[in-house]
């Protein structure tokens, strides 16, 4: 397969993207000419940001798993899809060619059906990093099943959450997971998350780590067995096969829980047909990927980057994907340049958070790889600082691989802002132009465009006017939160909930977060979340929590507490409470740093001025800007007296 719209020079970027804008649904239909459809569409686009509602292509039919696999393997059916680097570096790789994937996806779409799955129902996957995970997302799409998965740090009240708004039946699990020298007892986690649960009805579990599991009789089964059953039913001739489902292009594909800056984590709803073809036309076009290259995401598939630039977005380009199920620093912080090495890898796409940890680490770690490779480098997940960003080109990339900077979000489905690879101009820690089909927009406070007076550079928060194939359908089980979230901040347009820069020359730097959002490592977690979490524990009366700079993770956690009881040991306390986070979401939400306070500043109406705990968290403890509106100003010295 070649793939004909991928753009070749910057001229043609240009033109794609006056076409885009022109004419949206030629463009798209002229680009999705390029992939396996049981039915073409009625109509391309139908859309209105008011309720929202978007539909593309709709009346079209299709299964996303015939267009990543059965249609590669006429001619590509021995190439490797994926090839599986384990934890631990001594074990044996794992390479999955296309026709051992259209093998495993048929079987376990058969185990789902022998075990009572459908079109529509909901599926968990709470799994490692293991061909497996992928087998079970893409067996999900064959028959129909809504997958959501769940990422592997996440805490059972966290999974029994994301259960309940789901209302999922069945679960696809791992005994446990390797993680650098740790077993996370992942079986045991569900065990915890489905006490007083009553819509799961079946535990699929694979065999990963051989660590103890307790087997609940009549819920829980082993994938081992249950594949082999599969097997032999739809073997026939030696050939094994089972028939997709046929999906309306609208029909959702998966659920994906995101934070935001209220409540509990949504459920982002992703459709069929507009998924798939915009993590494609974006894998192809932004990374320039060429046939036979080896791309390395290192993401986790339990976070979005991991569903469309690990699964959808290359195979469906029918690319071959490494899957890593380690750390970047285990057995040592070499671990990624060995992968790239021992593997001959092409294109490497990874955080800033590791990049910056393995800086960290010097170029000792580098030394005797062979990392000449490497033709393209990306970044994904928050901003790229500028030395960061240099010591990725000089050190991994030898000054001779464009580095694009991608800006994207769970609820983008695939890239909206990023230079394409070779093709057009990089710009240090600036995400630049957008994708053809996606018209960004600068906003004020009111929802009034910024327009430049002359040549300078502006600065709002970033929305989109239109939409692109892969913008979010609707929050699983409440539209009204869909709405209220993203469309009716401002008017007509679709709010990302990040700030961002526009130079004359129309390129876009992604500055942040402008929502009680915090990005740490590369993970997105609502403040309230963290709040809420740490509220539980016994002896807290209230926290506020904030985000600060940090030199690895971006940002850190800082968090204000308010106890009720002061223990004799304020440090065991903090380990309560960080245990009590790790409980009530997972040890990613974990808060760098506790500090107890007597108030909180609050206005007369009783909100907590966040603004001035930021700026206290962030070390500015000059300029607090104005403090006259707070209820009592005297716990705003106290607290940046004993800041930490
Ligand atoms: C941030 C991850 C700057 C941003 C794909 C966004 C970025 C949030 C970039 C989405 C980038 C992602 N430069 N910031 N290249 N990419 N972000 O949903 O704040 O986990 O809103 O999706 O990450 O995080 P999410």
């Amino acid at each position: 397969m070649s793939y004909s719209y991928q753009i070749q020079s910057l001229e043609q970027y240009k033109e794609a993207y006056k076409q885009s804008i022109e004419q949206p649904e030629a463009f798209w239909a002229s680009i999705a000419e390029h992939f396996a459809w049981r039915k073409k569409w009625d109509k391309v686009l139908n859309w209105n940001f008011k309720e929202p509602k978007v539909e593309w292509f709709k009346g079209a039919k299709l299964n996303v798993t015939e267009n990543c696999i059965d249609r590669h393997l006429a001619t590509d059916g021995e190439k490797p899809a994926l090839i599986w680097e384990p934890n631990n570096p001594e074990e044996r790789v794992r390479i999955v060619t296309y026709n051992r994937l259209h093998k495993r996806v048929c079987q376990v779409a058969q185990m789902l059906k022998n075990n009572g799955v459908k079109k529509g129902d909901r599926v968990c996957i709470y799994m490692g990093m293991v061909p497996e995970l992928a087998y079970a997302i893409l067996g999900c799409a064959r028959i129909g099943a809504i997958h959501s998965v769940i990422f592997g740090g996440f805490s059972a009240q966290s999974i029994a959450d994301r259960l309940e708004d789901a209302k999922a039946e069945f679960i696809i699990t791992c005994d446990g997971a390797y993680r650098g020298e740790k077993i996370i007892p992942l079986k045991s986690v569900i065990d915890d998350a489905l006490i007083g649960n009553k819509t799961v009805k079946r535990v699929i579990v694979y065999t990963r780590t051989r660590i103890p599991v307790s087997m609940i009789k009549g819920r829980d089964i082993w994938w081992e067995d249950e594949m082999e059953h599969a097997e032999q039913q739809i073997e026939k001739n030696g050939k094994i096969h089972f028939e997709a489902e046929e999906m309306d292009a609208e029909d959702p594909l998966f659920i994906l829980y995101t934070s935001g800056s209220t409540g509990k984590p949504k459920g982002v709803v992703h459709t069929c047909a507009g998924y798939m073809i915009f993590t494609n036309y974006t894998f192809v076009n932004v990374f320039n990927y060429q046939q036979g290259q080896i791309y390395f995401c290192t993401a986790d598939i339990g976070w979005v980057t991991g569903h469309s630039y690990i699964v959808y977005g290359p195979l469906s380009a029918g690319a071959t994907s490494l899957m890593f199920e380690g750390i970047p620093t285990y057995p040592d912080a070499g671990r990624f340049w060995d992968i790239v090495d021992k593997h001959k890898v092409n294109i490497l796409y990874t955080a800033p958070t590791a990049i910056r940890s393995l800086m960290g680490f010097g170029t000792k770690p580098l030394e005797g790889k062979n990392l000449s490779s490497l033709k393209v480098l990306g970044s994904v997940g928050e901003p790229i600082n500028e030395e960061a960003w240099h010591w990725y080109n000089e050190n991994i990339g030898k000054k001779k691989c464009p580095i694009v900077d991608t800006w994207w979000q769970t609820e983008t489905a695939g890239i909206l802002i990023s230079n394409l690879a070779g093709i057009t101009p990089s710009k240090p820690s600036w995400a630049t132009l957008p994708m053809p089909g996606v018209q960004p927009v600068l906003v004020d406070e009111n929802g009034k465009e910024v327009i430049p007076t002359n040549n300078e550079t502006i600065a709002g928060n970033l929305c989109m006017k239109a939409p692109w194939p892969g913008i979010i359908r609707t929050t699983y089980g409440d539209h009204e939160r869909c709405r209220t979230n993203y469309f009716a901040t401002y008017e007509e347009l679709y709010f990302s909930g990040d700030g961002a820069l526009k130079d004359a020359e129309g390129n876009y730097r992604i500055t942040g977060r402008v929502d009680d959002v915090l990005n740490v490592s590369g993970h997105r977690i609502g403040t309230a979340e963290v709040e809420n979490a740490i509220n539980m524990h016994t002896d807290v009366v209230e926290s506020a929590v904030v985000g600060y700079p940090h030199n690895i993770k971006g940002q850190g956690i800082y968090a204000y507490v308010i106890l009720g009881k002061h223990n004799a040991d304020d440090e065991l306390t903090k380990k309560h409470i960080l245990e009590t986070v790790s409980k009530i979401i997972g040890a990613i939400a974990k808060p760098d740093k506790i500090q107890f306070v007597r108030g909180l500043p609050k206005t007369r109406s009783g909100k907590i001025m966040r603004r001035i705990l930021r700026k206290i968290a962030e070390g500015e403890l000059e300029n607090l800007g104005d403090t006259s509106a707070l209820l009592d100003p005297s716990v705003v010295d106290e607290i940046k007296n004993n800041r930490l």
